[in-house]
């Protein structure tokens, strides 16, 4: 039996802020506490109310001034693509084809793949993301390696074999059946092992046979409680060669509902170009559209239209998609958002950025009941910002006087230097 008490600041959400003065979305203390137990949260509020709770003599830890907040969730990330970010390329398609195939090739030897997993969590640590959702490579060794990490950290990961049998070099390819066997090699050694997760992760459509397509959908029948997760409406190219390859689908997104892969588990990843009838049929389905603000503006995409896709009820996530993304951070990932919202003509309030990066993404994720808030009951997944992380941020700050110009200085001007302090299921991360 390990427990704490942390004290701080803290800030978690109830709902999706409906306005930037909602203050209905969220409970924000400013001398708060949480009592973490055995890796969850068991008592939050404020300091004198939790520690009225806590057993005498338990061991507090003062984070004052600083804020505590759930661990920011990355629900669409490449494992195999540390070595990949920051490629120079003229579009997706060459980006894909000159350096992304080439690097994930070498995900094939279990020692390189070792030695990534660990890299890539300390890198996620380190920016304050406590779960992602990745992809790993087409190798089942990638995704033993990625979710053999996970669970010696004790990480809440999602992650998935990519499948993907074309348009890429044979020794980055799968079968249609190799694909499905790996995949269920993959669900069977790791899916709830540790807190791992294992997601169905069909590439996208042009590297997808049909059948491949349908063996995706054949395990997303058999296994109805994993994700899934693709690349939608990403790049004009990746859509015009998508429909050469798929002439029976009414559009893109038809291509996956046609395979019985649009469901309330799937996550698009980018989601950029899309017609009323596609974002209609999203909408319906219950997916996901997860914008990769950084990725789509490294990549030259497109400009995600959040205010018609919630316009259409689309449900809606936030991600930094490394490698095409360039930076591993979602303070850094939640700015080029609001800026890409700016060039829309749609204002994004900062406490819906925080709520997209915790609570929102861990509904996108189905995981709401263990990560993305502060409350009793979830795993004590936690992180600790600051605002006056560098001198340019601490000067801005003492003109601060409310949590939403706070929250918007350190979107606006944060990184990796504003997460002090990392909890994993209630015990402190090196970082
Ligand atoms: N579409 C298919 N594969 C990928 C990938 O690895 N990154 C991005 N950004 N888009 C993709
Ligand atoms: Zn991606």
């Amino acid at each position: 039996m390990t427990a704490r008490l942390l004290r701080g600041r803290t800030l978690s959400f109830k709902s999706r802020p409906q306005a930037r003065d909602d203050e209905a979305s969220y409970i924000y203390e400013t001398d708060g506490a949480l009592l973490v137990e055995n890796g969850m949260i068991t008592a939050a509020g404020s300091y004198a109310e939790v520690a009225s709770k806590a057993p005498a003599g338990i061991e507090v830890i003062d984070h004052r001034p600083l804020l505590l907040m759930a661990g920011l969730i990355d629900p669409h990330i490449h494992f195999p693509q540390m070595q990949v970010t920051a490629s120079y390329a003229a579009n997706l398609l060459e980006w894909l084809n000159t350096y992304t195939f080439v690097e994930e090739q070498r995900f094939a030897d279990a020692a390189h793949s070792a030695r990534f997993a660990t890299l890539f969590f300390d890198e996620l640590l380190r920016h304050g993301t406590t779960t992602a959702a990745a992809y790993c490579s087409v190798h089942k060794g990638s995704a033993d390696a990625y979710f053999t990490e996970a669970q010696r950290r004790n990480l809440l990961m999602v992650g998935g074999k990519v499948m993907m049998d074309r348009n890429a070099p044979e020794a980055l390819t799968d079968t249609a059946q190799s694909s499905y066997d790996d995949t269920k090699a993959v669900i069977a050694d790791w899916h709830g092992k540790g807190r791992n997760h294992v997601a169905i992760t069909p590439r996208f459509a042009i590297t997808s046979t049909p059948a491949q397509l349908e063996a995706a959908g054949t395990l997303a029948r058999e296994h109805p409680g994993l994700l899934i997760q693709t690349h939608l409406s990403e790049n004009d190219a990746e859509i015009a060669y998508t429909l050469e390859l798929y002439p029976e689908a009414k559009d893109y997104t038809d291509v996956y509902a046609r395979y019985g892969l649009l469901t309330d588990k799937m996550l698009l990843g980018h989601a950029i170009h899309l017609s009323d009838r596609e974002m209609h049929a999203i909408s319906e389905a219950g997916s996901v559209a997860v914008h990769c603000p950084t990725s789509n503006l490294f990549l030259g995409s497109g400009l995600f239209d959040l205010k018609r896709l919630k316009q259409h009820g689309v449900r809606t996530a936030i991600a930094t998609d490394i490698g095409g993304g360039s930076s591993y951070s979602l303070l850094r990932t939640l700015d080029e958002a609001y800026k890409i919202q700016q060039l829309r003509g749609h204002r994004l309030p900062p406490i819906e950025s925080y709520w997209q990066a915790t609570r929102g993404n861990a509904e996108a994720l189905g995981l709401v009941d263990r990560i993305g808030t502060l409350e009793p009951g979830s795993d004590a997944d936690i992180i600790v910002l600051d605002a006056c992380a560098t001198p340019a941020m601490a000067i801005r700050m003492e003109t601060v006087t409310t949590l939403e110009e706070e929250l918007f200085l350190m979107q606006t001007m944060g990184d990796d230097r504003s997460v002090r302090h990392v909890y994993v299921a209630g015990e402190a991360v090196h970082l």
